[in-house]
């Protein structure tokens, strides 16, 4: 895999790299281009530049299928802090993506098992995600797939940690009491599926995952490290969350920023299990 550091919006990055993949795939309703996509406060900037493309007529979602990768369980789908209205006020709402493409996991289906083998069925009758978006947790997480979740894992009902219920009490009112305990995740396994990973990550409060992750090593400590099996696999990430990498990464960054200091990005390739 490797790692892309940018000092521009990330979120812009990301974008523009999307909008090149679905326009170079020259998507039809036969052959649709499938887009697997996050939540989070990570990703805003991304769903803000896609819809910049969308009204100037760069980018169309026309042909453009999306899997979510989590929801929270317990949230009616109207909350608004759940991923549905997440996806609605992000992006679906503005752009010309057909509402019967866009799929979420249902939170509130009465049978959940059912549910995520339902999910994991509509991925594959598509062909597979072809590009899967994704932010990381304080702790590592990949979608919900919190630490100790397994290389093989599939969609299903995850516990969220005391660390993600408290990361993300900042969309409830800061009370942890209101954050969902449960949420239906994709795996660890749905995601390496993908033909292609991008994952973003920023600020100094995702800096030990990204310094784990470049680490030697695969571990379920640290779901991120799993992108380093992919063949197709890069973390975009900014300087503050590159601020805890060591040893030869950390000195080859430095170089590679030194000899191009007003570079786009700098490229950190082969980084292996
Ligand atoms: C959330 C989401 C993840 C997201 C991550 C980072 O809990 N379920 O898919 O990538 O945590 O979120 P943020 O971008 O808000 O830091």
């Amino acid at each position: 895999m490797r790692l892309v550091v940018t000092k521009m919006n990330l979120g812009l990055w990301a974008a523009a790299y999307v909008k090149e993949k679905i326009n170079a795939f020259h998507p039809t309703t036969e052959r649709p281009f499938v887009l697997g996509l996050p939540t989070g406060g990570t990703v805003v900037d991304f769903y803000a530049n896609l819809r910049l493309f969308y009204k100037e007529k760069l980018l169309s979602f026309k042909h453009v299928v999306t899997f979510n990768m989590d929801e929270y369980a317990g949230l009616p789908e109207d909350h608004p802090q759940s991923y549905h209205s997440y996806m609605k006020r992000h992006l679906f709402q503005s752009v010309d993506i057909l509402p019967e493409n866009c799929h979420l996991l249902n939170a509130q289906a009465p049978d959940l098992a059912q549910e995520c083998i339902r999910y994991e069925n509509a991925i594959r009758q598509t062909g597979g995600i072809t590009l899967f978006l994704g932010g990381v947790g304080k702790n590592g997480h990949i979608a919900f797939n919190e630490p100790g979740s397994t290389l093989d894992s599939r969609t299903r009902l995850v516990d969220l940690t005391p660390n993600t219920i408290q990361a993300n009490s900042r969309f409830f009112f800061n009370d942890q009491n209101r954050v969902p305990t449960q949420a239906l995740s994709v795996g660890i396994a749905t995601i390496l599926d993908a033909k292609e990973l991008l994952f973003l990550a920023t600020g100094t409060a995702k800096a030990a995952a990204v310094a784990r992750l470049v680490r030697p090593g695969v571990t379920t400590d640290c779901p991120l490290t799993a992108l380093k099996l992919h063949p197709h696999a890069t973390l975009l990430a900014d300087p503050a969350a590159c601020s805890q990498l060591t040893g030869t990464w950390k000195e080859q960054l430095e170089v590679l920023m030194r000899k191009a200091p007003r570079a786009e990005h700098w490229t950190l390739e082969g980084i292996t299990t």
